[in-house]
C-alpha cells in the first residue's frame, strides 16, 4: 500500500491577489490529509474519502475530485482503465473550504501513487503533480495552495507565468492562531470567476485596490519578519478590507472577524476562497488563542485552533 500526506494550509496575506501574480503569504497548518492507495481487482480508481466534513462538502465537490484525480493520473502517465485502484481519504484536516482540503488531497495523492507505484517523485514533482490535480477544482489555481501543501512551513509565493517564486520566511517562533469556519462551502472556480468579472468590469478602481494589496503584502512581510506581530494583525485587517473591495467576502465571515476583533485578537480576515469557508484571527499565546475560539463557538461555530509558522 502506498501513502502519502498533504498539509492544510492557511492564506495570511493577499488571496485572489495571487491569482493575478501579486505575492502572497501562506502557511502549512497542523492538520494534514492522508492518502493510501492500494491495488484491488477491476478497473478504474474507486475512491473512499473518510475525511470529516463540513456538511455537504463532499457532495458538493464530488464532480470536482473526480476530475481532479484524472488529470493527475493523466500527469503521472497512470493507466487507471487497465489497472485498478483503491483510494482512501483520511486525515484530521476538515473537508471543508478555506484549509487548503483540495490541494492537500491532490499533494497526498501525488505521494501516495509515487509510493505504491515506485515512482519516487521529488517534492518538486509532488508539487507539479498537484497543482495539475488541483485545475479539477480552481480553473486557473495560483499554485500557492498546493506548494503550501507539499513543502510546508511559512512561504512568501507568487505565480510567474507557467511558473512560479517561492521563498521559504522564518519566524522567530510560532505563531498561534484561531481558524473560524463558517460552516458554508464555497466554489473557488466561482469565486475566482467573480473576481474576474469584476475586474474586467471596473478596471481603474480594481487597478487601485491592486496596487494597495501588492504594496500591503510587502509590508506585512516585513513585520512578520520582524516579528511585530501587532503590526501584522493591522495589516490583516486591511487585507480583509480589501477582499471586502473585491468582493469574496460574506455577512458570516464578516461576523467571525469582528468577534475576534472584538475579544482581542491582533487582527483578523478571511482566508482562502471566501463567500464561506474560513477566517484566520491572529492570536499569539495560547490564553489568547483560547478566549478567541471559545467566543467563535459561543455563536455556534467551529473554531479550529492551531499555530504558523512551525
Ligand atoms: C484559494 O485557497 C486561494 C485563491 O487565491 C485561489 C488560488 O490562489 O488559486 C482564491
Amino acid at each position: 500500500m502506498g501513502k502519502g500526506i498533504g498539509f492544510g494550509k492557511v492564506i495570511l496575506f493577499n488571496e485572489h491577489f495571487v491569482v493575478y501574480g501579486l505575492p502572497a503569504i501562506a502557511s502549512a497548518i497542523g492538520a494534514k490529509t492522508i492518502a493510501l492507495v492500494e491495488r484491488r481487482l477491476g478497473s478504474g480508481v474507486e475512491i473512499n474519502d473518510e475525511r470529516s466534513e463540513t456538511e455537504g462538502y463532499k457532495a458538493e465537490k464530488a464532480g470536482q475530485q473526480k476530475e481532479s484525480l484524472d488529470l493527475m493520473l493523466n500527469f503521472m502517465n497512470i493507466d487507471a482503465k487497465n489497472n485498478a485502484y483503491r483510494l482512501t481519504l483520511t486525515g484530521d484536516l476538515l473537508a471543508a473550504s478555506g484549509v487548503g482540503a483540495s490541494a492537500a488531497s491532490c499533494v497526498a495523492i501525488a505521494r501516495a501513487f509515487s509510493e505504491e507505484l515506485g515512482l519516487n517523485f521529488s517534492d518538486d514533482r509532488v508539487n507539479e503533480v498537484a497543482y495539475e490535480g488541483e485545475k479539477g477544482y480552481h480553473g486557473t489555481p495560483s499554485g500557492i495552495d498546493n506548494t503550501a501543501a507539499t513543502y510546508g512551513g511559512l512561504i512568501w509565493y507568487k505565480r510567474e507565468g507557467s511558473s512560479h517564486h517561492m521563498e521559504r520566511m522564518k519566524l522567530k517562533k510560532p505563531v498561534e492562531i484561531v481558524m473560524g469556519n463558517t460552516g458554508l462551502v464555497s466554489d473557488t472556480k466561482a469565486v475566482v470567476g467573480v473576481v474576474k468579472e469584476r475586474k474586467e468590469k471596473d478596471p481603474e478602481r480594481y487597478a487601485s485596490i491592486f496596487k494597495d494589496a501588492e504594496r500591503l503584502v510587502h509590508d506585512a512581510r516585513k513585520q512578520l519578519e520582524a516579528f511585530h506581530l501587532e503590526e501584522v494583525g493591522y495589516y490583516m485587517d486591511q487585507n480583509h478590507t480589501l477582499l471586502q473591495q473585491i468582493g469574496v467576502s460574506c455577512s458570516e465571515l464578516d461576523l467571525l472577524v469582528d468577534i475576534a476583533r472584538n475579544n482581542g485578537a491582533l487582527g483578523a480576515k478571511l482566508t482562502g476562497t471566501g463567500r464561506g469557508g474560513y477566517m484566520v484571527a491572529l492570536t499569539p499565546g495560547k490564553d489568547l488563542q483560547e478566549s478567541i475560539a471559545v467566543a467563535i463557538e459561543k455563536k455556534g461555530f467551529q473554531a479550529l485552533r492551531t499555530t504558523i509558522g512551525v
